[in-house]
């Protein structure tokens, strides 16, 4: 659904001077000559070119995948005459916004005024780490700004968007929506469910089993999975698995075989019998326990004391959200993804499946068929993607 507004309220917040300046500077003549060239820019503009330059800023915005998080991923035109004279994303957490990066990009600025700026997500009304994109966008007297999605940040929630409508910027909404959505699946399910984003992972036999009875470490996957995988944890702020897994399979959890950022590992370890041996405790990346006892013995990692009981999930995904991880990777092993499914609490699972068997081990959860989204090949194994409510 796209929706344009161009209405000016007369209730106005104190504007900063540059702002007054450009504000003055619309008022009589200016205004109408402004309107003009305003209704000219939208009358030449469809919804097919606001889409075309709307997925630009998406696949621009997807280069901060791993990177800024707990930050939105963002991707900025500004487009004059049919014809993009700059663009910028969000590259880094704290770094610039993609709007500002894009205005720094711009070598001619005297088109700002008859140009388009597009984002997928709305422009910041406050001032975080860097100061509001929406003040930006005025000061370069842009008079019209295309927008993705509004911000459920509470931060922001519509007052970017409220504040260019109350300056005489034309904004449209709700171009690419969806796509918009879907791309910032991690940063809307934090924002909202005050969670991390969840993904379970695993590898299963063809006869559905993730590893053998007598604790044996098994490869289940192809290379080409296991380099998927690795590549998956560059994407994410968090790994999980639970203490058997890390016991018997000894796994470090790392991403060494891509090119990216390590997880923050996470163990679940409630009785501290774990030991200091294991690989996810050599120091390499950080680590956190989660245990029942006050403290942990293990040496160079950080301790979260929990409760073991129905709550335990809930309350160690409360913790991850206060400590801005947006976005969660567990990988196993069967009890630990059975928790996470029985309690509804995850987003997304991405199963290999192999043509092996084992005819016996620990068993593979379980998902409706109904929330299959895609199968595809991974080298010699399908890579089933399933979505929870869909
Ligand atoms: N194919 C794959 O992708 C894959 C991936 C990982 C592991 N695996 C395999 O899976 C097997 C291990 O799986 P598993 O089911 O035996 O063990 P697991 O899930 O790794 O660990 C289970 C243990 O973790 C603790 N735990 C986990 N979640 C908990 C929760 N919500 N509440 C309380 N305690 C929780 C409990 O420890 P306490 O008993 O101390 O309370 C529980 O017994 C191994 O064979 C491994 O090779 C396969």
């Amino acid at each position: 659904m796209i929706a344009t507004n161009t209405t000016s309220p007369s209730l106005r917040p104190s504007p900063c001077p540059a702002l007054i300046f450009f504000f003055r500077a619309r008022q009589g003549l200016g205004l109408r000559l402004g309107a003009l060239k305003e209704s000219a820019i939208l009358s030449t503009m469809n919804n097919h070119q606001h889409e075309h330059y709307m997925s630009r800023c998406l696949e621009l915005a997807s280069q901060g995948l791993g990177h800024v998080a707990p930050n939105p991923m963002v991707g900025s035109v500004i487009v004059h005459n049919d014809h993009i004279i700059a663009e910028g994303y969000h590259e880094k957490y704290s770094g610039p916004h993609a709007e500002r990066n894009a205005l720094q990009n711009i070598s001619q600025p005297s088109l700002l005024s008859e140009s388009t700026l597009y984002v997928n997500l709305e422009p910041c009304s406050h001032h975080g780490k860097t100061p509001p994109c929406a003040d930006a966008i005025l000061e370069a007297k842009i008079p019209h700004v295309v927008v993705g999605i509004t911000d459920p940040n509470p931060l922001v929630s519509g007052s970017g968007i409220q504040r260019l409508r109350e300056y005489g910027v034309n904004v449209t909404e709700g171009v690419l929506e969806k796509e918009s959505k879907e791309l910032n699946r991690r940063f809307l399910t934090y924002q909202t469910k005050k969670r991390p984003y969840i993904i379970l992972k695993w590898a299963e036999t063809s006869d559905r089993f993730l590893g053998p009875l007598d604790g044996q470490r098994v490869p289940i996957s192809c290379k080409e999975s296991q380099l998927l995988s690795h590549k998956w944890r560059t994407q994410e702020a968090a790994i999980l698995v639970g203490t058997n897994t890390a016991e018997l399979d000894n796994p470090q959890l790392t991403a060494r075989l891509a090119t990216g950022n390590n997880p923050l590992r996470i163990v679940l370890d409630r009785s501290a019998r774990l030991s200091q041996n294991l690989a996810l405790f050599d120091g390499s990346t950080p680590t956190l326990v989660v245990t029942e006892r006050e403290r942990s013995s293990l040496q160079g990692v950080e301790t979260l004391s929990l409760p073991f009981n129905s709550s335990l999930l809930p309350q160690l995904l409360t913790h991850l959200y206060e400590m801005n991880i947006a976005s969660l990777i567990v990988e196993g092993g069967g009890y630990t993804l059975e928790q996470f499914v029985e309690q509804d609490l995850w987003d997304e699972a991405r199963i290999f499946r192999s043509s092996s068997e084992l005819g016996e081990g620990t068993r593979a959860p379980l998902l409706s068929t109904k929330l299959l989204t895609s199968s595809t090949s991974s080298g010699t194994d399908t890579l089933a993607h399933f979505r929870n409510k869909l």
